[in-house]
């Protein structure tokens, strides 16, 4: 290994959006060309609620990844009628990692979601007898509430008394934004975990408006302040084991981002662990990416850690300005800029 070559153990995702259809065609092999596993979201429309349709929707993306050694990690959304028989279900599945809870109405296809987390209580007793993981969208929906305070508060009124009412249940908090929640985790026992997005460690609120509005930047939870940005950029350079990578990428066209009501995402897997290299090289913490990208999170789902690997070059290479999605066109994150770390042997166009 040189300053100018960086090999790793093949990393995972831990929260992705793949989407069906052409879409998924479209994204998937981005990803299954750097990463071994990623934990896929369950929110298509109609969303994935049982094991059947979860097996489904495997199919559909293996052969969407045909060629890859990739092993999608499959999850269903959890509603106010999922029941502890549908839980059993999952357990006895073996390819189902975990339930997401999205708060009904806090992004996009959550319409489904769960209006009172206490009608899910015998859902998540039966997932916290089998050690199966509840993903957080940690934002409450209540109109009143600023959009800047959503994950803060959700902590407060509804993470917190969850963790009472069921302390040992595994909780991944899915894409964290805040000083209040990476505070929470690091606070929390073994059993509460979180994943970091790329944006959230690179960006803070000023890039949405930066000379303009910028949709490209728009994503839930929405950026924060320049404080919070330091927080989860502290929390990486300290190595705490509790946090991984998972980079949230969630294709929307072109067209449905830059529209009079812009749809939240960004697209990430088109390069995300170079992106997530290139941060940790900024903060000095390179010798720290390996557990956050590959270790913490295998570790906390009690899966073992990938035994191949992945090479990286210092190299400057320009992220184009759009990929094919469908008939349609995407917007990657970055669009247009230079990322100074190239993944080996890496073909940017899927096959
Ligand atoms: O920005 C986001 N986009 N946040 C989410 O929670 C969902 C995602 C999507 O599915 O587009
Ligand atoms: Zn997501």
């Amino acid at each position: 290994m040189t300053k100018n070559q960086l090999t790793i153990t093949r990393p995972d995702d831990w929260h992705l959006h793949l989407r069906d259809g052409e879409a998924l065609t479209s994204v998937a092999p981005f990803t299954a060309r750097q990463f071994g596993r990623a934990i896929i979201m369950p929110n298509l429309n109609p969303p994935v609620t049982t094991v059947i349709q979860a097996v489904e929707y495997l199919d559909e993306i293996l052969a969407a990844v045909d060629g890859y050694d990739f092993e999608p990690l499959m999850t269903l959304y959890l509603t106010d009628n999922t029941s502890p028989d549908e839980i059993i279900a999952a357990r006895k599945s073996c390819f189902i990692k975990g339930l997401k809870l999205y708060p009904a109405g806090a992004t996009t296809n959550s319409d489904a979601g769960v209006t009172d987390i206490r009608l899910c209580d015998a859902a998540l007793d039966e997932m916290q007898k089998a050690g199966l993981p509840l993903l957080i969208h940690g934002e409450v929906t209540t109109p009143e509430v600023d959009v800047f305070d959503r994950e803060k508060v959700f902590i407060d009124k509804i993470l917190e008394p969850l963790t009472h009412r069921f302390p040992d249940l595994k909780i991944v908090f899915e894409h964290i934004t805040t000083k209040e929640a990476a505070d929470f985790v690091i606070q929390s026992g073994k059993n509460i975990a979180a994943t970091i997005t790329p944006q959230h460690l690179l960006l803070n609120r000023n890039a949405l408006f930066q000379g303009g509005l910028q949709p490209h930047n728009y994503c839930l939870p929405v950026l924060k302040r320049d404080i919070h940005q330091q927080a989860l950029l502290k929390v990486i350079r300290s190595g705490n084991n509790k946090f991984f990578l998972g980079t949230d990428s969630a294709p929307h066209s072109k067209h449905k981002k830059e529209s009079a009501c812009g749809c939240a995402g960004i697209f990430s897997a088109h390069a995300a662990i170079e992106i997530y290299t290139s941060i940790f090289e900024q903060q000095d913490a390179l010798d720290k990416l390996e557990a956050f990208a590959s270790f913490n999170g295998p570790d906390f789902y009690g899966l073992p850690r990938n035994s191949t690997s992945i090479t990286l070059h210092k190299t400057n290479w320009q992220i184009p300005d759009d990929y094919p999605l469908g008939n349609d066109k995407l917007v990657p994150f970055l669009a247009g800029t230079t990322l100074n770390w190239e993944l080996a042997d890496a073909d940017k166009t899927p096959l």
